[in-house]
């Protein structure tokens, strides 16, 4: 039972909010914790096996706790010293009241003790403005008398960095240190660089690009834009500890050194130029060799801002992904096709002539021609360049400051031809653990899956952005909430999301309007009084904690926006007239349904606007409730109420008709309770004339689209759920897929077979937008939900349709691994499930009848882990602990007695099983 604490073992943690969480490994039916006890340990000397750490006095013991949590417990030791390394450990009782054996060791390492700006002979330096050098190398030699007992090195830069110690690339990270507002907060990493200090000189370097801080942002990318300085520049620190216990420091200050290295230029949107004949050979090693011309470093002074000890996993290389298929349309010229539209940078092996300048422009669609389309890039040039030095030797180029959306490649200048093996796209973005997996029988389905996913890790690099590949690549809130539910299934995004509502409260104006971006960078490009607070994007701000919350069980994050929530639920009062929302910018944007472009929408902004105002305080007054204000949550309430009053008068007519008839205005109506109970079923009735209009095809945009299948499933309509998804005629989920995308489509048209590529002013391939769908098929095909948040009571309901034969949906939630999996037989329906341990379910069988269900071939009411519970809205409903259980389900023609008998069973507390 080993414990996990995210990030595993995490190195450079903020030293205020420690806390635990671990999962128990155990098969047994019913396992539960039922009491914990954790010790935490300091660890002088990291060289200590981890197992004899605890033989010391622990600076905190828990005691046994009588306690089921074992998630986000908090540390509650004395205060946690900097830069020191903690094992922890955990012991917990189970269900039978037998304490298991503790579990291995953990550890967690504290980096500086407050986000001060200021760190020990330390300040930040840039290049010498001589050089006009674009991506600097910087460096420093120093001596060490002897081995250090520990060293570590803290490190961020304005722009990027890459940091090499005596010639070794310190760490995996790229793009480091990542992307935040500059102006308020910049993140540091930490790195354990014991092993690469030795006795004698010792040389720290590092390279510096532009990146998100002075490189090209935004669209109309032309010209530099340079948003939050003109330069990069760096502050590291080196903290060396003697084996005596005596720290010293080593700092940037004016003792560095920089010169111009091979990198004539890197940029996130343009790509990056190295000419390798200008490589410095040594220039970091041990002492350095004499290479370059080097010059002193220039200390530089900024307004102080926070610096953060970074929480998330970092920007690293994942798989590498072979041509599929490689073609010469002219000599010297090759294009290549990965199969798969991606986010990252080409490797390539090249052999040629020193001089010789291979150019390889990225694309994510090739023209009828054959030829890369690229105009949808706009103004991104998504163009790398290598000059070979030559020498017969083979080269190998791999960019590491920039980044490209694709799935082709055009490499040119060529003097030989290329091997499929001499050629790589190496898939880039944000760490994150893959948690779920999602399979039908239906081929096009897993298809959209992948599409769904691929979308995901092609936009989850630093912020969620709308799309990798023009000049864009933004975290657009509107795009982020819509997705979050659908993110939570396939990876682990909360470390990824919690950083990004820091982005997002960062930039929070002053009267509480949530931007259309975080960071944001719209108000560098437009200035502070752009217009923000628009619907469905501002609401991010509310929606994404409580969808963390609901998914990850921590309430710590609804605490923490707390404040920032609130702050957007009055600004939206304030700014309303009768609590009606006025106009907002985007309105279903990307709609069918006949409105004014861009955003095609014909659902006034009103209505969605006071639509997700009703929504988002509604969500406030449970937020309000968890959290112990129990005056707000009224006050939240009451608010609510007097929009859902406003909303009707306005928007709903005596028939229920809502002022625009369009699929999306009864869509929110619907999901978000705005209407009366007795109404719901004509509205319904109204949603479905809007989808007869259009032969029963979906015409939503970014707003209504993720509602469509929840709204038709919860009101009945589960047969025009599965319609809908089924469609593989224009515009549809499976209409890009059956025309071969590999990710989600910005816009239902963004390609055609009548008009071919779409509106090339915003015409994405890869925009997780529409993926939203995927929360509902992992929920409702594969049947994996919630009904306790964090999973801690799952709620697990398959709803079998659409000619489906089988579907499977599994998801490591915090308590560990859930699935669901049904397939018919010729006998029925199986059912198989899999309910974490310290967690319990509640099930839907498929079934019209209890007598209809068996569990692992007893029937159900003699499996001692199974109970009976109230059936809702006539369906049968069982409970169940942790276990692993295959149910059968006849078909009801089979059922002996379909008359129930349920009145027998007498139901058994949960807590009370056991074998
Ligand atoms: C982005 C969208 C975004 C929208 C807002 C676009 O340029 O790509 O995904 O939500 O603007 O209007």
């Amino acid at each position: 039972m080993p414990p996990s604490l995210w990030p595993d073992s995490p190195q450079g943690f903020n030293v205020t909010n420690a806390r635990f969480a671990w999962k128990l490994r155990d098969a047994r039916l019913g396992a539960a914790q039922t009491s914990r006890h954790i010790q935490v340990v300091r660890v002088d000397d990291t060289s200590i096996p981890q197992a004899n750490a605890f033989a010391g006095e622990p600076v905190w013991d828990s005691g046994e706790v009588f306690s089921t949590d074992s998630l986000y417990v908090p540390y509650e030791g004395p205060p946690l010293e900097p830069h020191t390394r903690y094992h922890w450990r955990v012991r917990i009782r189970d269900h039978k009241g037998h304490l298991l054996p503790w579990s291995s060791a953990a550890w967690f390492e504290t980096a500086f003790a407050e986000p001060s700006p200021n760190w020990p002979a330390t300040g930040w330096v840039t290049a010498n403005d001589s050089d006009n050098p674009q991506c600097p190398h910087l460096r420093k030699t120093f001596t060490l008398a002897a081995r250090p007992r520990s060293a570590r090195l803290y490190i961020t830069a304005r722009g990027l960095f890459e940091a090499r110690l005596n010639g070794g690339r310190v760490g995996e990270d790229l793009l480091t240190p990542g992307w935040t507002d500059y102006t308020r907060r910049i993140e540091y990493l930490t790195y354990d660089v014991t092993a690469n200090l030795s006795t004698g000189p010792n040389t720290l370097g590092v390279i510096l690009a532009d990146g998100w801080y002075a490189g090209h942002l935004g669209w109309n990318a032309a010209t530099p834009n340079r948003h939050y300085g003109p330069k990069p520049a760096l502050l590291a620190v080196l903290r060396i500890v003697g084996q005596d216990g005596s720290v010293r420091w080593i700092g940037t200050d004016e003792s560095w050194q920089t010169a111009c290295g091979p990198l004539i230029s890197a940029d996130l949107y343009h790509g990056e130029h190295y000419d390798a004949r200008r490589e410095l050979p040594g220039w970091c090693d041990a002492p350095p060799h004499l290479c370059g011309t080097w010059q002193p470093a220039v200390p530089i002074e900024f307004p102080a801002v926070e610096l953060n000890a970074r929480e998330l996993s970092s920007v690293r290389q994942h798989e590498e992904t072979p041509p599929v298929s490689m073609r010469t349309p002219s000599p010297g010229r090759c294009i290549i096709d990965f199969g798969q539209n991606l986010i990252g940078v080409i490797r390539l092996r090249i052999t040629a002539l020193a001089g010789t300048k291979i150019t390889l422009r990225h694309a994510e669609m090739v023209q009828n021609d054959g030829e890369l389309y690229t105009a949808n890039l706009r103004s991104a040039r998504a163009t790398d360049i290598y000059v070979c030095c030559g020498g017969g030797r083979a080269e190998i180029f791999q960019p590491r400051f920039t980044f490209h959306g694709f799935r082709y490649v055009e490499i040119s200048g060529l003097t030989a031809p290329l091997q499929s093996d001499d050629v790589r796209a190496v898939v880039l973005h944000t760490g994150m653990t893959p948690t779920g997996t999602f399979e039908t029988s239906n081929p096009l389905l897993n298809q959209l899956q992948s599409c769904i996913r691929w979308g995901q890790r092609s936009n989850f690099l630093e912020v969620p952005t709308d799309c990798p590949q023009r000049d864009e690549r933004l975290g657009w809130t509107g795009d982020a909430q819509v997705f979050i539910p659908t993110a939570t299934f396939n990876y682990d995004v909360a470390p990824f999301y919690r950083k990004w509502l820091r982005d997002l409260t960062d930039a929070q104006r002053a009267d509480g309007a949530f931007p259309d971006v975080a960071p944001d960078l719209l108000k560098l490009m437009y200035g502070p009084d752009r217009r923000t607070g628009n619907a469905a994007w501002a609401d991010a701000g509310v929606i994404c904690p409580w969808v963390l919350y609901q998914r990850y069980g921590d309430t710590d994050v609804l605490a923490r926006n707390y404040s920032a929530m609130t702050r957007w639920i009055d600004y939206q009062e304030s700014t309303s007239c009768n609590h009606i929302r006025p106009a907002t910018s985007f309105g279903d944007w990307l709609a069918l349904d006949g409105g004014p472009s861009p955003s095609g929408s014909l659902t006034p902004g009103e209505l969605i606007g006071t639509a997700y105002f009703a929504h988002t305080t509604g969500i406030m007054a449970q937020v309000a409730s968890l959290l112990g204000h129990t005056a707000e949550s009224l006050r939240f309430a009451a608010l609510r109420h007097h929009i859902v009053t406003a909303f009707n008068r306005r928007f709903v007519a005596t028939d229920v008709r809502l002022t625009s008839d369009t699929q999306t205005a009864y869509l929110l109506a619907l999901a978000f309770d705005l209407l009366p109970e007795a109404s719901r079923p004509t509205a319904v009735a109204h949603l479905e004339r809007t989808l007869k209009r259009h032969h029963y095809h979906l015409a939503t945009g970014f707003v209504g689209t993720p509602l469509l299948a929840p709204v038709l499933t919860r009101f009945g309509r589960l047969d025009l759920a599965y319609r809908l998804l089924q469609n593989k005629t224009y515009p549809s989920w499976l209409f890009p897929v059956a025309n071969g995308a590999t990710t989600m489509w910005e816009r239902w048209n963004s390609w055609t077979p009548d008009d071919g590529f779409g509106d090339v002013n915003m015409n994405s391939f890869n925009h997780y937008a529409y993926g939203s769908i995927g929360d509902w098929m992992y929920r409702t095909v594969g049947g994996l939900d919630l009904s306790e948040p964090g999973y801690r009571r799952l709620l697990l309901r398959p709803r079998p349709g659409g000619g489906l034969t089988s579907a499977a949906a599994s998801l490591d939630t915090p308590y560990g691994l859930a699935s669901s999996a049904w397939h018919q037989t010729a006998t029925g329906l199986e059912w198989n499930i899999l309910v974490p341990p310290n967690t319990t379910a509640l099930l839907f069988p498929p079934a019209r009848s209890l007598n209809e269900v068996r569990v692992d071939g007893l029937a159900w009411d003699d499996h001692c882990g199974i109970q009976f519970m109230e059936p809702q809205e006539q369906e049968p409903v069982l409970a169940c602990v942790a276990g692993s259980y295959r149910l059968h389900i006849a078909p009801p023609e089979n059922s002996i007695n379909s008359g129930t008998n349920e009145t027998s069973i007498t139901p058994q507390p949960i807590a009370n099983f056991s074998r």
